[in-house]
């Protein structure tokens, strides 16, 4: 299955009975497989989670942290907009380039790097230890 297809069809097993939003997520990874996830919300609603945080999650359970592409799925508007936590965690385990698509599910697609996507993801350069343990 595509990343496209597999955004798509995870979508569908989202648990989102609160927002009655549902999103899925793929991610492809540097050896080839595909991961995804979808929102899974909760009573306790900060305890929700995002589809994106799923589709990672699942990478890393099967020992790889290194993604290639994202795509990204909702029945908005405009094509879904990762939230900014989401972003900082794609960022973590993509690169700058890293091919990002955001979709809807009229067809709309918007494409970006992850870059693009997040700029000024704060990152490993930030925390330069010569700049450790300063008062
Ligand atoms: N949500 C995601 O899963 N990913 C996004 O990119 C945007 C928002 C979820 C969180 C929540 O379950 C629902 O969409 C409404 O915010």
């Amino acid at each position: 299955m595509s990343l496209e297809k597999s955004a798509f069809a995870v979508r569908e097993n989202a648990y989102a009975p609160y927002s009655n939003f549902k999103v899925g997520a793929a991610v492809l990874s540097e050896g080839g497989t595909i991961y995804s996830g979808c929102n899974v919300e909760n009573i306790a609603y900060p305890e929700g989670t995002c589809a994106e945080a799923g589709a990672i999650a699942a990478m890393v359970a099967a020992g790889e942290t290194k993604l290639t592409e994202v795509f990204v799925v909702a029945d908005s508007k405009q094509p879904v907009s990762p939230c900014g936590g989401c972003r900082q965690k794609l960022a973590e385990f993509g690169s700058s380039d890293t091919k990002v698509t955001l979709a809807n599910l009229d067809g709309v697609r918007v494409t970006m790097t992850m870059a693009e996507l997040l700029p000024g993801a704060f990152g490993v350069d930030h925390m330069d230890a010569d700049h450790q343990d300063r008062d």
